[in-house]
């Protein structure tokens, strides 16, 4: 491992490459990444990024991100079958449909979202903005929210405007059991919550903090606490131990009978794979010119409204 891993860095250092990794992906990818964050700080990293190869470890909505706001760059994704399921289930057809009962409303799609979609969409949000970002618009704003509902529902709990939802969800995030996170909270009551908002509302209300993978991962480090139930994909607990070894984290099961709720899109990267797609420019994103500009629109206004407001450097 430790050959392919400088095989890896000699090669993105031979072609100007940088690789950007999502904390679902596998721990030893994380380790040669050469920045991991949650979707706002890795959109960020992609359109300011003076690299000619963005190498993106994450599932296919976040390399197309990339793509869109650095058009003029080779985007590549290790595995191109790492999608996301949530993103994946938003159809066009249907969504403009749902958008012409709703003519005069304000349309806010998650980055977790197609090119397709977020070229119908006024503004992307992310997990870290999603709140910021509707306070920050005119009061009384009527909006529809896709495609989760759960984050949807989050930010409906903290402004009065009108939001109506889409129903789609993260299986992931979905399926944690409120009944498992009770029994850990009994068994552990010093533990703290970590939830990543896609989580189900049942889990939600049992939290103690609720925000994106950045956001519980800085909050660990930061606690004083010893011991936190996770509510999100495992993934993100590799940075929470490499932080702190004598901190216990716990991951939240999903309702099956399983130990981890696992995102098996993000975990199709492998550190050969990344290597593969470095030697071999492999699969590269590649999209229609006008789909790009359309969609840069509302990516483009998320990131500028997110530096005003401070949410991102
Ligand atoms: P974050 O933006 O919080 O990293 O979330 C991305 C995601 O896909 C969560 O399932
Ligand atoms: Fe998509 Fe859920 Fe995986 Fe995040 S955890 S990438 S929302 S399937």
């Amino acid at each position: 491992m430790e050959n392919l891993k400088s095989q890896i860095t000699e090669l993105k250092n031979k072609k100007n490459a940088i690789i950007l990794a999502h904390y679902y992906v596998a721990d030893e990818i994380q380790d040669i990444a050469d920045f991991v964050g949650d979707s706002l700080e890795l959109s960020r990293k992609a359109s300011l990024t003076e690299a000619d190869i963005i190498v993106f470890a994450g599932v296919h909505f976040m390399a197309e991100t990339a793509k869109i706001l650095s058009p003029q760059k080779k985007v590549l994704i290790p595995d191109i079958k790492s999608g996301c399921p949530l993103a994946d289930s938003m159809g066009t057809s249907e969504f403009a449909k749902f958008k012409e009962k709703y003519p005069d409303y304000f349309v806010i799609n998650y980055v977790n979202s197609t090119a397709e979609i977020k070229a119908m969409s006024d503004l992307i949000c992310t997990s870290s903005n999603a709140v910021e970002l509707v306070k920050s618009l005119p009061s009384g704003t009527k909006i529809l929210f896709g495609p989760d509902k759960n984050l949807g529902s989050f930010v409906k709990s903290f402004v009065k405007n009108e939001i109506i939802l889409w129903n789609g969800n993260c299986p992931v995030h979905e399926n944690f059991s409120a009944n498992k996170l009770q029994d850990l909270k009994n068994a552990n009551p010093d533990a703290i919550v970590l939830a990543h908002p896609e989580a189900n509302k049942a889990v939600l209300l049992k939290s103690d903090i609720i925000g994106s993978t950045s956001k519980l991962l800085k909050y660990a480090i930061e606690s004083e606490n010893k011991k936190f139930i996770i509510a999100t994909e495992p993934g993100i607990i590799h940075k929470m131990k490499q932080n702190d070894p004598n901190k216990e984290y716990i991951p939240l099961p999903p309702v099956q009978n399983l130990a981890e709720s696992i995102c098996f899109n993000m975990k199709k990267h492998t550190l050969q794979k990344v290597y593969d797609a470095l030697k071999y420019e492999q699969f590269e994103i590649l999209m229609d010119e006008d789909l790009i500009k359309k969609a840069k629109v509302p990516i483009t206004r998320m990131i500028d409204l997110s530096v005003k407001l401070g949410l991102v450097k």
